[in-house]
């Protein structure tokens, strides 16, 4: 039997608040997600639901002054990095986990050639490397001319932005790529090669992937396992034929759909019905019952689960309606909200 995988990162029951303007924001509340180590994996979840926070918080990106951890805990490679300083954080961030964002042009400097960014980023982890070659070979790993290297951002594409991003991040050896939105900044072509370079490089280098994205196309395609996110609580996570095949949220099952409408309606932006909930006045309990057509009583008093999906291993859902006690009892409801 081969050795179980090791795990590269561990989020536990992970509570993230911000404070703006007097209110208190939830962006993850109880949030559970395991990447495995050389696994891909997919979080997907619509604007606002807090995938960002997620990506930031695993590399101490978010504001401290606004911003409170109230529970759980984060581990990267076997190590427990919830309470770190800012100081320590810079012995995670490029290796073993590195992060490319929607847009690169705010994370590359304006005014310094590309070959100089990447090696900076080279020279930040192995500084005796022989650097010049090592900026071609990165260059040649995103598919970007040599040519490049002495390019400013402002003379790039934005796919050609996108990849220098990854040189630098690739030029790090991460163990883990967090990529929030890396596609959605462009056009449909350019999204696809994209897309197809990360999954090509996850295989060449061995490396995880935790792809963050709104667009259930992107994360399925390139994905072995998927969570979804909703209103800062992941709600259901699975092998990705598991949950796309097989959803058993609510929310997955109505994201589904939509995107389902959308295709037929010719790229469509695909919408569930009901309103995006407001992360600081959430209900208790679940925070789907306003938008839910299956919503029972119990689902306002807490918040269910983790429960078995059923079916596939691993496949897990926070929906009472797989909790064998569920009573099957509606709540009333408006019709419009109804199917
Ligand atoms: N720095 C911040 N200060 C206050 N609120 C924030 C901050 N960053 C994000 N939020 C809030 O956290 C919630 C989740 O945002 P985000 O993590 O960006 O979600 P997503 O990436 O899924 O769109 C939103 O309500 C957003 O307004
Ligand atoms: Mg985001």
């Amino acid at each position: 039997m081969p050795p179980p995988r090791q795990n590269i990162l561990e989020i536990e029951g992970l509570t993230l608040s911000y404070r703006a303007r007097g209110a208190v924001v939830r962006a993850m509340d109880g949030v559970n997600l395991v990447v495995g180590d050389g696994e891909a994996v997919g979080l997907v979840g619509e604007s606002g639901s807090g995938k960002s926070s997620l990506a930031r918080v695993v590399l101490g990106l978010v504001p401290e002054r606004v911003s409170r951890i109230e529970a759980g805990r984060i581990v990267i490679a076997g190590r427990d990095v919830t309470r770190l300083t800012q100081a320590e954080w810079e012995g995670v961030r490029g290796n073993p986990v590195a992060i490319v964002f929607q847009d690169p042009l705010s994370y590359l400097n304006p005014v310094m050639q590309i070959g100089r960014q990447i090696a900076e980023s080279i020279l930040r982890h192995t500084p005796d490397l022989k650097v010049a070659a090592r900026v071609d070979e990165l260059l040649e790993l995103v598919r970007l001319p040599p040519a490049c290297a002495t390019a400013y951002p402002h003379e790039l594409s934005g796919g050609m932005r996108q990849r220098a991003l990854l040189a630098i991040a690739l030029a790090c050896r991460p163990r883990l790529l967090i990529a929030d939105e890396p596609t959605t900044a462009l056009d449909v072509t350019t999204q696809a090669e994209i897309l197809a370079l990360l999954k090509d490089l996850r295989q060449r280098l061995g490396m995880a992937m935790l792809l963050i994205s709104h667009d259930l196309g992107i994360v399925a395609s390139a994905c072995e396992r998927i969570y979804v996110m909703y209103a800062g609580h992941t709600v259901e996570w699975g092998r990705t034929q598991a949950v796309f095949g097989y959803p058993a949220h609510p929310y997955t099952i109505g994201l589904l759909k939509a995107a389902q409408a959308a295709r037929n309606a010719q790229g469509r932006f695909a919408t569930i019905s009901g309103d995006p909930p407001n992360l600081a006045e959430l209900p208790t309990g679940c925070p789907f019952v306003p938008r839910c057509p299956y919503a029972m009583a119990e689902c306002s008093r807490a918040m269910p689960g983790p429960f078995d999906a059923q079916g596939d291993a691993g496949h897990t859902v926070r929906c009472w309606r797989y909790h064998e006690t569920a009573s099957g009892i509606a709540v009333a409801r408006p019709a419009r909200d109804a199917g």
